[in-house]
């Protein structure tokens, strides 16, 4: 059967490394039908929209989409760019991915940080005798993705409903001073299927592929009831996966642990804030953003993205220059989740091969600075980095 796949390359990088992937995918011979949605500051500026309806429906027809990245920015700067004819007419800019989250209910992200081996960016520690080793690291975050601090209850100066209800909170005594326009309160609201979900899908994946250990990485000595809530969703729910051990760390611990002993890690859990943290702090561990993949998975629709953004600094590079591997895993990833693992796996080993022979190498994998003299410098373009991955396949 010949799938749809929405394509939304947004802005930026997002337009060069979404069509590289694909022709990765192609190489592969995955057979796909692929439309495009429009996303992103084009958009925005011109119809006052960065994620029109049409997109919407185009998701929801098909289900299942690769976004290459947005362009955000500051409120006030966004609205400064909108085509004339649309100023001042009350349009209000939205990160379009956050919106696609909420929207889709994609409340599973999924981030793998799995190292290649050869690549020079692999973390590394020096050994009791000064050596040096590295440890093969191979984490996959599990993200709550729609609720926590990122859910936008939030306020400057709250109203007064708002704050009397805050104030009936026996802690709230401490800000009692302060005139209500000076607070800023953003809310970090858990609900307990959420909870449920993140760690469910966290343990079924553990248990699909072989992890022994789910971490709940949260904070629940402090946060008592949030981070609370989780931890004991995740001891529930580990009471049905016997094979798996239940381990609980705090993200402060976490993010010092995943610089001493990162490899000790399976699949990590937490909510919306946390795992967003943890997640960047593994991924810098086995090659930072040009290496960074994702999924965003709901019930009628699934995101696949990589973590990076649009890069503006790069866009209009010619030849472009930034790592197309990011989005080449994230395109793996929704050829797991449509069931066509074999093919993934290939294209990841075709990945490894170009990584481990070391014969083509994107400017950030050798750490070289970001321009048009890097080629000079030896490192591939996109588009070879691309062909290289085809070539291994
Ligand atoms: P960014 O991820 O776009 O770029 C940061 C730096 O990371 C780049 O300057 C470059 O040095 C490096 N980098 C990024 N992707 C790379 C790749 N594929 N290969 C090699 N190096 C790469 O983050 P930044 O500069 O903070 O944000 C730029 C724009 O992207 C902003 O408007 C921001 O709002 C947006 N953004 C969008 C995201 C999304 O669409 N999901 C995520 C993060 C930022
Ligand atoms: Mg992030």
């Amino acid at each position: 059967m010949k799938r749809t796949i929405v394509n939304l390359p947004g802005d930026g990088i997002g337009k060069i490394v979404l069509p590289e992937a694909i022709r990765v995918l192609e190489a592969a011979r995955f057979e796909a039908e692929y439309v495009e949605g429009d996303i992103g500051w084009e958009f925005w500026r011109n119809e006052g929209n960065p994620l029109p309806d049409r997109t919407i429906d185009l998701l929801e027809e098909h289900r299942i989409a690769l976004f290459g990245a947005i362009t955000s920015k500051p409120k006030e700067k966004a609205a400064a760019e909108l085509s004339p004819s649309l100023k001042d007419k009350g349009y209000v800019y939205y990160s379009p991915i956050v919106r696609l989250r909420q929207h889709f209910d994609l409340d599973i992200c999924i981030r793998p940080c799995r190292s290649f081996k050869g690549n020079p960016l692999n973390f590394v520690r020096r050994t009791k005798d000064g050596g040096v080793e590295e440890p093969p690291v191979d984490t996959v975050i599990f993200r709550q993705n729609t609720e926590g601090l990122y859910c936008g209850v939030e306020w400057t100066g709250p109203d007064e409903t708002v704050y009397d209800a805050l104030m009936t909170h026996p802690r709230m005594k401490s800000f009692a001073s302060v005139p209500r326009e000076d607070l800023a309160v953003s809310t970090r609201i858990f609900s307990r299927e959420a909870c449920r979900r993140i760690v469910r899908a966290a343990f079924e994946y553990a248990k699909e592929f072989g992890y022994r250990s789910v971490t709940i990485c949260e904070k629940p000595n402090v946060i008592r009831e949030t981070s609370g809530m989780m931890l004991k969703t995740g001891q529930e729910i580990a009471a049905d996966y016997p094979g798996i051990d239940l381990w609980d760390t705090n993200i402060d611990a976490q993010m010092m642990w995943l610089t001493k002993n990162p490899e000790s890690y399976g699949v990590i859990v937490a909510g919306n804030m946390f795992g967003d943290i943890v997640s960047d702090g593994f991924a810098g561990l086995v090659g930072g953003l040009g290496f960074a993949c994702s999924a965003n998975l709901g019930e009628k629709c699934a995101i696949f993205e990589p973590t990076h953004g649009s890069a503006p600094k790069y866009a209009d590079l010619d030849p472009s220059i930034v790592n197309p591997i990011a989005m080449i895993l994230s395109c793996c990833m929704m050829l797991d989740h449509i069931g066509d693992g074999e093919r993934a796996s290939r294209i990841r080993d075709a990945v490894a091969k170009v990584v481990a022979a070391g014969e083509v190498r994107a400017y950030d994998m050798m750490r070289l600075k970001g321009s048009a003299k890097a080629i000079e410098e030896g490192a591939a373009t996109t588009r070879q980095m691309a062909d290289a991955v085809i070539a291994a396949l």
